[in-house]
């Protein structure tokens, strides 16, 4: 009885990870910890920024481009979202970015990442990540493995 309970959550939980496409639509940017089991560390703001501050999530718009996992990205009273230099950012001027997965549940079961090229585990400049609550977003870039604090995945919650 146990075990088919257990098996039946699991389904429920693979069928739902799939019953919506990520990166399609209206949704958050959640930062996902790139070490199991992949917390969830928050989300990103509507200029594209860490934080742990559920209210100030951003609310984002993936189009989808006709090619297989590419999309552009934009946030909802911000702009079109991007990489300026190495950081990730959204807002008025930015240029838009074709942005990527490597498909669903890569790199984890039930979870869809954004990725650049081969590019998709992000980090901040700041002392520790993420921000703690209340404290200042702090701005994202492709890790290069010398950042101090958590990296993250961006990955999609539907809205
Ligand atoms: C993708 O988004 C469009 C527009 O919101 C929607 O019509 C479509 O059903 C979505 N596709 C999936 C597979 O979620």
């Amino acid at each position: 009885m146990r075990t088919q309970t257990i098996t039946l959550s699991l389904l429920a939980a693979l069928c739902s990870s799939v019953s919506a496409l990520a990166f399609n639509g209206t949704g958050q940017l959640r930062t996902v910890y790139n070490r199991p089991p992949h917390d969830d560390l928050g989300c990103l703001t509507k200029d594209g920024k860490w934080t742990v501050d559920e209210p100030l999530c951003g609310v984002f718009t993936a189009v989808r481009t006709g090619n297989y996992n590419d999309y552009t990205l934009s946030a909802e009273g911000s702009g079109p979202c991007g990489i300026d230099h190495i950081y990730f950012t959204c807002g008025e001027g930015v240029t838009p970015r074709i942005f990527s997965t490597w498909g669903d549940n890569v790199p984890a079961p039930g979870l869809t990442v954004l990725r650049v090229g081969q590019y998709g585990v992000f980090a901040t400049d700041a002392p520790d990540s993420p921000p703690p609550p209340g404290a200042e977003p702090l701005r994202i870039h492709f890790y290069s493995a010398s950042e101090k604090g958590k990296y993250a995945w961006l990955g999609w919650k539907e809205l």
